[in-house]
């Protein structure tokens, strides 16, 4: 059967409207149901999986979005950051794949790697229906260390022969160093080699973006920026420039509005917003999920991370709210630009 008409009978039968399926399909805890349809319809599910991706693209949200580079990045990401710095994140791991979360994002800097690794394993979840991120640590021992010999390291700590993604965690030490463009070089001979599926870079502004795409003859697949309303009037020239150069920008710290900094002017239009979304679909629909569906709406893929697995499974369902009007978009971007927060690195942005 052609993949594209797999997915009809299916949900023809089921009546599940295409949205839901997709969503359906990405979630372990819903597998139990797509696996009695498919047996009663004998449809094998990894064809399911299959046909999801490709079946995407006449509705306005994927579950995937594809890279400039031909691969397929899940539209969230659970971080090991942040909250998980540090610390063993082997727990955190396994709740979130447990949850439906398929992407994982971690980094050298992190110092967690192995765990983020052990979580992986013990989940046992096929590899290929991950995607797991690294990201090269800020300062190399220059002459001995390489983005490399770095991420050869990754890979050992992780318990993986590659990663997804791997990604230029910070241009400031390199530029400091006038390493930057030799750095994306080896970047792109990492990629050559298959260590990394995909490469791309993190906390890059117009500046250094730049610099990379005077010498790259492969284009940095993503951009990881702080990305929420109150940074949204700095953070568009590099949306923008992003969005012309096909590199697709990943979010961090898209809560900071509710989480980081609450009580700001922003609070009142989120939470106008939530009571629209909670009145039409019944549910509770709080601040932090209008902000996780206005990164949607940008084409932003979403890092976030929770320790409370409810909170993980609710992130999966905000693709289903009703979208954002233009107007409360718009509304939450002029707002939102009233204030500059900046919480994450700083010095990327010389502020
Ligand atoms: N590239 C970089 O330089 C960089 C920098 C920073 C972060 N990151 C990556 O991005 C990841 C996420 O960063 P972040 O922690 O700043 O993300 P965030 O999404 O802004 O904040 C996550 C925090 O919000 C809370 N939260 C989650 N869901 C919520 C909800 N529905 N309502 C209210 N609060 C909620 C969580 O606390 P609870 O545990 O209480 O739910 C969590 O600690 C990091 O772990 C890391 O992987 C990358």
């Amino acid at each position: 059967m052609p993949q594209n008409l797999s997915i009809f009978p299916l949900n023809f039968a089921s009546g599940i409207p295409y949205g839901r399926l997709n969503y359906l399909a990405q979630t372990p805890t819903s597998l139990a149901s797509l696996q009695h349809l498919t047996s009663r319809l004998s449809i094998p599910i990894k064809a399911i999986f299959r046909t999801n991706i490709s079946s995407t693209t006449a509705m306005s949200f994927r579950p995937t979005i594809t890279l400039n580079d031909g691969n397929q990045i899940p539209w969230v990401g659970f971080g090991t950051g942040t909250a998980h710095y540090s610390r063993d994140a082997k727990d955190v791991v396994v709740t979130a794949i447990r949850a439906g979360v398929r992407h994982l994002d971690g980094a050298q800097i992190y110092g967690n790697e192995s765990s983020l690794g052990a979580g992986i394993k013990e989940f046992g979840v096929p590899r290929s229906e991950l995607f797991v991120t690294t990201k090269l640590t800020e300062k190399l021992d220059l002459g001995k260390e390489t983005p490399r010999t770095k991420l050869l390291e990754s890979l050992e700590k992780l318990g993986l022969d590659y990663v997804d993604l791997y990604l230029i965690h910070s241009p400031a030490y390199a530029q400091e160093h006038g390493k930057l463009q030799e750095w994306w070089k080896g970047m792109e001979e990492i990629k050559q080699e298959g260590l990394a599926k995909s490469i791309g870079v993190s906390n890059h502004g117009v500046n250094t973006l730049k610099e990379i795409l005077q010498v790259a003859t492969i284009t940095p697949s993503t951009n990881q920026i702080e990305f929420h309303p109150y940074v949204w009037k700095a953070a568009k020239p590099i949306y923008d420039l992003c969005k012309e150069k096909g590199i697709v920008v990943q979010s961090y710290g898209g809560l900071v509005p509710v989480y980081r900094a609450p009580d700001g002017p922003l609070d009142p239009v989120l939470r106008g917003i939530a009571q629209r979304l909670s009145n039409e679909t019944g549910k509770a629909v709080t601040l932090a999920h209008v902000l996780t569906k206005w990164q949607i709406q940008k084409g932003v893929v979403v890092v976030t991370t929770s320790s409370k697995e409810h909170r993980i499974k609710e992130t999966l369902e905000v693709p289903n709210l009703p979208d954002l009007t233009e107007d409360e978009i718009t509304e939450i971007e002029d707002v939102g630009s009233e204030v500059h927060q900046r919480i994450y690195m700083k010095h990327c942005f010389k502020e």
